[in-house]
């Protein structure tokens, strides 16, 4: 595996942002990024701070689930201030810059499994997870943070052998962490600056979305729900056809989907 170096300078040289990435803390390896960004926020990090991973012990992803990022993957977190309305377009922020970054560094064609999982040719690339601190009506912190697996190949992981796949999978060669986290870090913060302007973020990652269309089976908790994916909501949630003909809406959260 070609190392290279993950400095904080090296990320924030010349780095083409106004507020992400100005500040990265680096570590050869942490329990969870998405742990120490929120204890960063906590004691007043700035907006754009970025804790960044050589690999993680224990990674986190939703519903408690364990997160695999040895070396060779990219595991880092964002802290941002959003207002409570931007809140639940950080799944969309973060999942087109992933895909948009994939796209642009290797050439690859990605997915968007809804919320927020980055595909390529059906297979898991990339995990997101956000967690937040929302004081009654304002936003404490929020916190970005994503997995991507870019040099492992999941053929040594069995745990997630058959489900996951890594850019050096698909490319057969390896390719530079450093350029795709340079990468996140310009997009992220050029689509959290458009959320303001109208709903752009919105209908690219709604047109994005390979579940729209399809049967798919929503569980939370023990409650199943099952249906057609019809549309999404601008506040990201999954607007599921039942059987009988209605509607209903599904927060983006604690579900987990199969299609
Ligand atoms: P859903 O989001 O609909 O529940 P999911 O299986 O993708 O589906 P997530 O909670 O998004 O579930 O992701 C966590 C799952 O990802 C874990 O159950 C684990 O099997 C798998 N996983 C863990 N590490 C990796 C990795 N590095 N690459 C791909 N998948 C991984
Ligand atoms: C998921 O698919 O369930 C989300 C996985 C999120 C993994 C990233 S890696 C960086 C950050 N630190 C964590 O512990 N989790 C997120």
């Amino acid at each position: 595996m070609v190392e290279e170096n993950l400095s904080p300078a090296d990320i924030s040289r010349n780095l083409k942002t106004d507020f992400i990435g100005k500040k990265v803390i680096a570590y050869p390896s942490l329990s969870s990024t998405n742990d120490i960004a929120k204890s960063e926020a906590k004691k007043g990090a700035r907006e754009g701070t970025v804790i960044l991973a050589e690999e993680q012990t224990a990674g986190r992803g939703r519903l408690k689930r364990a997160w695999l990022s040895p070396k060779g993957s990219i595991a880092l977190s964002i802290i941002l201030h959003p207002t409570p309305a931007q809140l639940p377009s950080l799944i969309m922020v973060a999942s087109l810059a992933v895909a948009h970054c994939i796209e642009k560094v290797s050439g690859l064609e990605t997915q968007i499994k809804w919320p927020n999982d980055v595909l390529i040719k059906g297979k898991k690339a990339c995990g997101i997870l956000i967690e937040s601190d929302v004081r009654g009506s304002a936003v404490d912190y929020a916190v970005i943070g994503i997995g991507i697996n870019v040099n492992l190949l999941p053929a040594d992981f069995p745990e997630i052998a058959a489900t996951a796949t890594s850019l050096a999978q698909e490319l057969g060669r390896e390719i530079s962490r450093r350029e795709m986290i340079r990468c996140l870090l310009v997009e992220a913060e050029k689509l959290y600056l458009a959320l303001p302007e109208g709903d752009s973020v919105f209908r690219e990652w709604r047109d994005r979305l390979v579940t729209l269309g399809k049967e798919v089976e929503l569980i939370s908790g023990k409650t199943s729900y099952k249906g057609v994916a019809e549309s999404v909501a601008n506040d990201g949630s999954l607007l599921l056809r039942q059987p009988d003909g209605n509607l209903i809406k599904i927060v983006a959260g604690d579900v987990s989907l199969r299609q």
